[in-house]
């Protein structure tokens, strides 16, 4: 599946009525957003407990989006060919839930689908300078992860920047991705330090006017702050 184009507004589901999650995608679909990512969370990498494989693909053949699943799950190599079956597209790992990290990256991308791995607040980039040739996204969190409707945590921008100066000093094919506390007032800073692609939860189900307006809003504020 192509990459979509920048920037690249990704939902997550979290804040979805789980009662209906399949209108929740397609609300979601409708609204313009480029893809839906799944917050995966097995109650032990992440203080919480959400959904498997089985659910995503439930609402798999629903929408013509890219499905990406942000696994917060420690040691996810044995289910890895489940996500991949449930029909997404994009896998993404955490650096700090993985023993064997250039393994993982690659057996994702054996099974035939992109690579992605994610770093914690605390995590420094260092702990993926030697893997950045294996990923196809490198996602920054801008909360730390396990819950939606956190606040953006700013000092993140530094990491972003020297995210966006790696991938761009070696020349690299890489989406730059944020997550968590992604808003109309927050996505400007993480656009200006370099981010390519915007996972936002509560602020495309919650706020002023129609969902589509929310997802216009972030696209242009995003836009906004590049162009200025
Ligand atoms: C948190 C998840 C995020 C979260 C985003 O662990 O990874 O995707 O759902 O929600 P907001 O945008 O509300 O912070």
């Amino acid at each position: 599946m192509p990459v979509p184009p920048c920037p690249t507004l990704v939902a997550s589901v979290l804040p979805a009525d789980f009662a209906c999650l399949g209108a929740g995608v397609r609300d979601l679909e409708r609204a313009g957003v480029d893809r839906i990512q799944s917050d995966v969370m097995d109650g032990h990498f992440v203080p919480n407990l959400t959904f498997g494989p089985d659910v995503i693909g439930a609402t798999r053949g629903l929408v013509g989006l890219g499905f990406e699943a942000h696994l917060m799950v420690t040691e996810p190599d044995p289910m890895l060919p489940r996500w991949v079956e449930a029909g997404c597209e994009l896998l993404i790992v955490h650096a700090e839930a993985v023993t064997h990290l250039h393994r993982t990256l690659s057996r994702i991308r054996e099974l035939g689908v992109r690579a992605g791995v994610a770093l914690n607040p605390a995590t420094p980039l260092t702990a993926v300078e030697h893997v950045l040739d294996l990923v196809d996204l490198l996602l920054v969190m801008t909360v730390n992860p396990g819950f939606g409707g956190q606040r953006y945590l700013a000092g993140m921008a530094t990491k972003i920047a020297a995210a966006r100066a790696a991938i761009d000093g070696r020349g690299l094919d890489i989406e730059l991705e944020v997550d968590g506390g992604i808003g109309p007032a927050t996505i400007g800073a993480a656009a200006r330090a370099g981010a390519t692609a915007f996972c936002a939860g509560s602020a495309l189900f919650e706020g002023p006017g129609s969902m589509a307006d929310r997802v216009a809003a972030l696209r242009t504020a995003a836009l906004g702050a590049v162009a200025a």
